[in-house]
């Protein structure tokens, strides 16, 4: 059992998977240290990247910081599997990609299932996989946005959870679309990881139900 000793309930315990820059764990990890993730707490980060700044972040923050190469290990599973058993002692119940680049296979999702959401950087189905801002601009959309959601084996593919939509203006390039994108993100992820942990997020095939928390006084209460 890799949830602790609740099984059953909603999901508090939440580790956080980063290969990059981690402005998303940090949008995490500012509203821990405030109270407001609560009941959710971030109890470890890892990244495939050594040298991920989001890593700094972590220990910053003063949450345990796996530091795991992927391309040290002779398979996509040996990889999990090390993963797997590195976050083991930290007993998280549920998974948050923010910005990890590697795709997970069955091997990993399985140990969690349905707790392991990703959030992207389009309005999917539209530009699912790499590159997703410049995909966009690249087809002349003047809306894209994000997109938070459960992770199945497809890419890009499991159900949504919320998404909130991006306006690009003639002339705008990626680093704008980028940041604007991710001011939408930093509000966004985290108040999907306090809804999951408050048992307001329920799943029915692909038809994601979300109980609305209805706190006027949080400006992030988006769900
Ligand atoms: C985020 O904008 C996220 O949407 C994107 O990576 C960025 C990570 O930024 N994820 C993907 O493109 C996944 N396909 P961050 O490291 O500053 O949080």
């Amino acid at each position: 059992m890799t949830g602790g000793d609740r099984p059953h309930g909603p999901p508090r315990r939440f580790a956080v998977l980063v290969s990059g820059t981690g402005s998303n764990l940090q949008a995490l990890l500012d509203r821990a240290a405030t109270g407001v993730l609560a009941p959710a707490e971030i109890v470890a980060v890892a990244s495939n990247r050594p040298e991920a700044a989001a890593l700094d972040r972590a220990r910053a923050a003063g949450v345990p910081a796996i530091a795991l190469d992927h391309r040290s290990f002779p398979s996509r599973e040996a990889f999990e599997d090390a993963l797997l058993a590195a976050l083991a002692p930290h007993a998280p119940d549920a998974i948050v990609l923010a910005g990890f680049m590697r795709v997970l296979t069955p091997r990993f999702l399985g140990a969690f299932p349905d707790r392991v959401i990703n959030t992207h950087p389009s309005l999917l189905p539209a530009f699912a996989g790499a590159g997703a801002i410049e995909q966009a601009l690249a087809y002349g959309v003047t809306i894209t946005g994000c997109t938070v959601h459960f992770v199945d084996a497809g890419v890009d593919q499991g159900p949504i959870i919320a998404q909130r939509a991006v306006p690009i203006a003639p002339g705008d390039d990626a680093t704008i679309v980028r940041a604007r994108i991710q001011a939408a993100e930093h509000a966004l992820v985290p108040a999907v990881v306090r809804a999951l942990a408050q048992g307001r997020i329920s799943c029915e095939g692909r038809r994601v139900v979300v109980v609305p928390g209805g706190d006027p006084d949080d400006a992030d209460q988006l769900l």
